[in-house]
This record gives C-alpha cells, structure tokens and sequence, in this order.
C-alpha cells in the first residue's frame, strides 16, 4: 500500500511524497511492454549537459532470458527482493570518448541521474515503485552485458508493485542544513 503524503513531507508532490525503495515487490505483478515503454521514453526526456544524453539501459523482466543473466549477478542482500520486481533495469554512462581516457562529459553521471529520476518519477505516476541500488556484482554483470568502448555501468533499478510499508529510518537532512552544509562560515 502506498503511503499518502504527510504535513512533514514539506507540501510536496504526491507522486515525490509517496515514494520510497520498497523492500519487497509483489512477483505476480507483470511489467508489459506498454508501461516500460514510458519508463525509458521518460528518461529519454530529460536534460543533459549539451544534450548529450550519456545515458543506455539494459531492461529485463521474470520469464525472459536476460533476467537470468542479470540476476545471477546480484549480490544476496539485493536479490531477496530485486528478483520478485516485475522489471530490472541496468544503468549505464558513457563517460569516455571510445576506449580513451579522454572525458565525453564530465557530467555523464549526473545527467544519468536525472534520467533516472525521470524514470522513477514516471513509475511513481504509473502505480509502480522503484529501489536503485549498487548491490551486485559489477565485474561479473559488466563481463555478462559486454558495454561498448566508454560506456560503463553505473547501477540497477528494480521497479515493480511495492508490497508493505515505507521502511523505518527515511530520515532526511534539514533543508536550512542543505544551504548551510558546504559552505564554510563567513
Ligand atoms: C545510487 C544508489 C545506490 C543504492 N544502493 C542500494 C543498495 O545497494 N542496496 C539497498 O538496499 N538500497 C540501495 N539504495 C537505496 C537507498 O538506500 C535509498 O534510496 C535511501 O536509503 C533513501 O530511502 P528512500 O529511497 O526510501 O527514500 C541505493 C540508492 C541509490 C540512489
């Protein structure tokens, strides 16, 4: 069950004040084509420095082949629930140009970032939650999914029906002390 958006939440969007990163998903619930469609046409949609775009995904559900592949990969802590999700997604940057050294963007996490939070936020519209995480094993999924010269994998996202409630502790740092924090005192 989603959480309804609380007077601590600050008065924001629902869809921002409802999520969370469920610990569990239901594994009856189907991601189809249409919904995960929108998922990646929202990220195409967000900006990046020069309209770059550094951003490629890799996307499997339960019953294809390339969700085996993917989640062999993953580390005990995640698989508990990332495997029930009705879709996994891996990240991935280009942040060089071919094999060099040299920079494609210094942006190109950032702006895969906002690609996924387009993505997420998306989900949220489309009833559906989202956990990100780096819980797997990079070597092995980056050897298995085989990028591209200067592409690299970043994360995984597993997005599907939430079951439960919020965990405990989604404690947050004060807004005064995010424009307060990085800057040393005049
Ligand atoms: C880049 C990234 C990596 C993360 N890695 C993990 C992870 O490996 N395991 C995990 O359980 N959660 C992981 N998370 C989820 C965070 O712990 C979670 O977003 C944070 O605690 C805030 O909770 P909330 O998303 O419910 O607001 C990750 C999130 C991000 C954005």
């Amino acid at each position: 069950m989603r959480r309804d958006p609380e007077p601590s939440d600050g008065g924001i969007h629902p869809l921002l004040a409802g999520r969370f990163s469920p610990y569990r998903f239901d594994p009856s619930a189907a991601v189809d084509d249409e919904t995960l469609g929108l998922l990646l046409e929202a990220a195409r949609w967000a900006p990046s420095a020069g309209n770059s775009q550094p951003w490629g995904f890799f996307a499997a559900r339960p019953g294809e082949p390339d969700h085996e592949r993917v989640v062999r990969h993953l580390a005990p802590s995640s698989a508990r629930w990332a495997t029930d999700a009705g879709l996994l997604v891996v990240t991935s940057t280009r942040r060089h140009v071919d094999d060099t050294e040299l920079r494609y963007s210094e942006f190109a996490d950032y702006d895969l970032g906002q690609a996924i939070a387009h993505m997420t936020l998306q989900a949220e519209a489309l009833g559906l939650a989202s956990h990100q995480f780096r819980a797997f094993d990079m070597e092995g999924l980056t050897k298995e999914l085989s990028p591209n010269p200067g592409w690299a994998i970043v994360s995984m996202i597993a997005l599907g029906k939430a079951v439960g409630e919020p965990p405990e502790g989604r404690d947050r740092r004060s807004v005064a002390e995010l424009l307060s924090a990085p800057w040393a005192s005049p």
